[in-house]
């Protein structure tokens, strides 16, 4: 194991996936973790991040100088080199030029850190402070024009200082630096991998949750699934799964979740499908604004969630599928600082008996769940499921949503997914790669706007759908994607001769910003 101690850098969690991406395990822990828990983990390595501070202010964070006499190899980024040189009786300083974005740094390549690393190498840069002079017993072993102390070794004790980015891309050959230091210097073997975190995450859920019962909430989404599974394989039907189909989920999305979760399922746990639509139809009839749309959806999922907890009575602990992006993004991340409020449905409830979260997801990236589910043997169109918004059709139905406008776009984003992922394979079976135009998130909404028409010589007055097909890499900005337009064509023909109520279909340019990729 590597542990990571967060000094509340914006890339720490970066840190831990590089490591992890050199099949070490790791973990990130707080820098008020005390030495003698981090002594007992005993570690093959510890990486102290970066963060906004100034070591050399007073409540800084800081961490006791012990932890570079265990003999344990220790490598600090950016704020975390500066503390090493500051607690070691280096200097640090404001630097007279600050630093900031791509930088070349000039590297002694028979430096461990820097074993097939170029002379010279871009990397990222983003400081204010420098270490204007290194601690006893420290050569530099890179420099760049501005900073004379880019990196920084004692190779006899094994600490290393670096005062750039190794952990973001941007700096090219960063992960070999980190290889470098999790290999060479620490000696780890890199034989862990995604089978090692589902072993390891199966007996830590095991030695917590004791016989205690255990409640879930499951939306079908990739998170939910997976955490649920991870619950099932470690406490098998002390597991109760709630999952409330709301009666705006994709088209026959329901039976899916219940025919993989259900009692004919593969699974060993309590499956409970609630059927609530009528009660959401209810509750959003006549409703066409957006925001009370959203809330309403969100607090009746906590209402029928609750009530069905209440039949089940205490349960011990609930499950939730939180993953690492959505830490950052409600404020939650570590030691860093708040970016937004995450909009999600089914927060806390806040009338279920429980003592405890569980969060078995809580330290991974997107693509690495996906890669536990896949070591879970889940089945793939689960894993690989588009992300889906929490309020569900609801805000793809443009206005008020009613049972058959809900019918309408099922039906129509059925037929656009269906063909889209069918060009897209057939590309792929004819090129080997895939398709350049490939959305990474893609379906149909319901304008709420009626036009006239004409068929089989007679006028209709009906409904026009709108596809939407975008590109993005983080979902924070997006292109619209260009699907062919033999592509699209077929799905307006077939949208239209299979959809009743539809009587034309658009296709959505707009990139965001100006646009969101919902409608709503
Ligand atoms: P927007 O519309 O904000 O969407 O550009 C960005 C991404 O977030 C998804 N999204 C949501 N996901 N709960 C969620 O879990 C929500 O309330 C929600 N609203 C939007 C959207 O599908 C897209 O991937």
């Amino acid at each position: 194991t590597v542990i990571v101690i967060d000094f509340g850098g914006q890339y720490n969690q970066l840190v831990a996936r590089r490591v992890r991406e050199c099949s070490v395990y790791c973990e990130i822990y707080s820098y008020k973790t005390d030495i003698e828990q981090i002594k007992a983990m005993n570690p093959k390595g510890i990486i102290l991040t970066g963060g906004p501070n100034s070591c050399y202010e007073e409540n800084s964070p800081t961490y006791t100088k012990e932890l570079f006499e265990l003999g344990i190899p220790v490598l600090g980024l950016c704020y975390g080199a500066q503390l090493m040189m500051h607690i070691l009786g280096g200097k640090v300083e404001k630097a007279p030029v600050r630093e900031y974005g791509k930088t070349d740094v000039f590297v002694k390549t028979d430096s461990p850190l820097f074993t097939d690393v170029s002379e010279k190498t871009v990397c990222w840069m983003s400081h204010f402070d420098y270490i204007s002079k290194t601690a006893p017993g420290f050569e530099i072993c890179a420099h760049t024009a501005d900073c004379p102390v880019a990196a920084a070794e004692n190779r006899e004790k094994n600490l290393y200082a670096i005062q750039f980015h190794p952990e973001v891309l941007h700096t090219q050959e960063g992960t070999k630096m980190l290889s470098n230091f999790v290999y060479n210097v620490c000696g780890c073997s890199g034989d862990w991998k995604m089978d090692s975190f589902v072993e390891h995450s199966i007996q830590e859920i095991r030695k917590k949750v004791g016989n205690g019962k255990v409640l879930c909430a499951l939306s079908g989404g990739v998170d939910s699934s997976v955490a649920a599974v991870l619950l099932s394989k470690a406490v098998g039907d002390q597991l109760t799964c709630v999952f409330v189909d709301h009666g705006l989920l994709r088209k026959n999305e329901g039976d899916e979740v219940e025919e993989v979760f259900g009692p004919n399922g593969n699974y060993d746990l309590n499956f409970i499908r609630v059927n609530a639509q009528e009660r959401f139809y209810g509750k959003l009839a006549g409703v066409t604004e957006p925001e009370q749309k959203r809330k309403i959806i969100g607090e009746e999922f906590i209402r029928v969630f609750e009530e069905e907890a209440k039949k089940i009575g205490a349960v011990d602990f609930l499950v939730q599928g939180t993953i690492y992006p959505d830490v950052v993004e409600s404020g939650l991340g570590g030691e860093s600082a708040v970016i937004k409020s995450h909009h999600n449905v089914g927060g806390l409830p806040d009338h279920v008996d429980f003592k405890d979260i569980i969060e078995p997801l809580r330290d991974l990236f997107k693509d690495e769940v996906r890669k536990v589910g896949l070591e879970l043997g889940i089945p793939d169109y689960l894993v690989f499921r588009q992300p889906f918004p929490g309020p569900g059709l609801g805000i793809r139905i443009i206005g008020d949503v009613t049972a058959d406008k809900v019918r309408i776009v099922q039906d129509a984003d059925a037929i656009y997914r269906e063909e889209v992922d069918g060009a897209a394979q057939e590309y792929k079976n004819e090129h080997g790669k895939d398709a350049p135009w490939m959305p990474n998130q893609y379906f149909a909404a319901l304008t709420n706007m009626r036009s006239v028409g004409v068929m089989g010589d007679e006028r209709t007055y009906d409904y026009a759908v709108a596809l939407r097909a975008v590109t993005t890499i983080d979902f924070m900005t997006a292109e619209s994607a260009e699907i062919p337009y033999e592509v699209l064509n077929k799905v307006m023909n077939r949208i239209i001769n299979e959809v009743r109520g539809v009587n034309r279909v658009m296709y959505d340019l707009t990139s965001k910003p100006p646009g969101t990729i919902e409608f709503e």
